[in-house]
């Protein structure tokens, strides 16, 4: 979805992820057959519509605010980063920001697999460090440790990025991960974190059936959803302090500038883009 993003008309983009496609098994190949990008474009207005778009829409906002946050942090001379469940995240190989950055990328190991296998031979800009975790089967009190053995120091700065994954860890599994980024996390570390509405988990709301039906079939089924107004509180008894928390339409009328109706798709997706410091 971050690679469709090439492919929405210039004022809806954002991002530009040029790797995006390749972890779309065939589409990145033949996108690169020559002449097929050129059509795929010219006719984009017909194919990238309802669904598919708007979901390219919400990626290309999610990616930006965090991608804004993370160039501010290298600003401030920040020079580690940790994903968390960093999946198909391209950041590392994308932003120029990180050029003096080690980025420890954490995540399933089946996950990780796939992505050494897409991106192991293309240099990034900044140092990668893979570590394969099963945060629901290794306990996440020995990631600290692992950290450091990788290079990782405490004592600086660390900004840790939970992009689109609180949402499928169980609420055990969320404590174990926050009280983690707690313990290697020096005093202000940012912490991104996008979270969905609790609303979306409830089995009563037949609203959101069809949504969570479809993340249960590909075997990442909804797990854990916040109440925002309680969302602080639930941060601050794990040593976090809120400091900005967007939800998705907020975000597109401020960096889209899009209307009223197109901004209510956008609270549709009960997704909220967060940013929170290490007390
Ligand atoms: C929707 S993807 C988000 C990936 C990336 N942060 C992004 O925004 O593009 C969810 C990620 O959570 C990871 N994940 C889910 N369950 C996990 C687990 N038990 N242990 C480690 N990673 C997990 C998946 O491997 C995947 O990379």
């Amino acid at each position: 979805m971050r690679g469709l993003g090439a492919f929405l008309p210039a004022p809806l983009r954002l991002v530009d992820d040029p790797y995006g496609l390749r972890f779309a098994r065939g589409l990145g190949a033949l996108i690169d057959v020559p002449g097929v990008a050129r059509r795929a474009h010219a006719t984009a207005p017909i194919w990238m519509r309802g669904y598919v778009r708007r979901f390219a829409i919400y990626m290309q906002l999610r990616t930006r605010v965090i991608d804004d946050d993370v160039s501010a942090f290298a600003q401030a001379g920040g020079r580690q980063l940790v994903l968390l469940g960093a999946g198909f995240d391209c950041r590392a190989w994308r932003l120029a920001a990180l050029s003096d950055a080690t980025v420890f990328e954490v995540d399933h190991p089946a996950t990780q697999a796939k992505k050494r296998e897409i991106m192991g031979a293309e240099p990034a800009k900044g140092r990668v460090v893979f570590v394969p975790w099963d945060f629901e089967h290794e306990p996440l009190s020995a990631l600290p440790d692992r950290l450091k053995r990788e290079g990782h120091d405490r004592a600086a700065p660390t900004m840790t990025i939970l992009e689109g994954v609180v949402m499928y860890l169980t609420a055990a599994a969320l404590d174990a991960t926050f009280d983690c980024i707690a313990r290697y996390s020096s005093a202000g570390s940012p912490l991104a974190v996008t979270y969905m509405e609790s609303e979306l988990m409830r089995p009563s709301a037949a609203r959101w059936m069809s949504r969570r039906a479809v993340v249960r079939f590909v075997g990442e089924p909804f797990r854990s959803g916040f109440e925002p107004a309680g969302f602080p509180d639930w941060l601050s008894a794990r040593g976090f302090c809120l400091e900005r928390d967007e939800g998705a339409a907020e975000a597109g009328v401020r960096l889209l500038r899009i209307d009223a109706s197109r901004a209510n798709r956008l609270r549709n997706t009960l997704s909220h883009f967060a940013l929170a410091r290490r007390g």
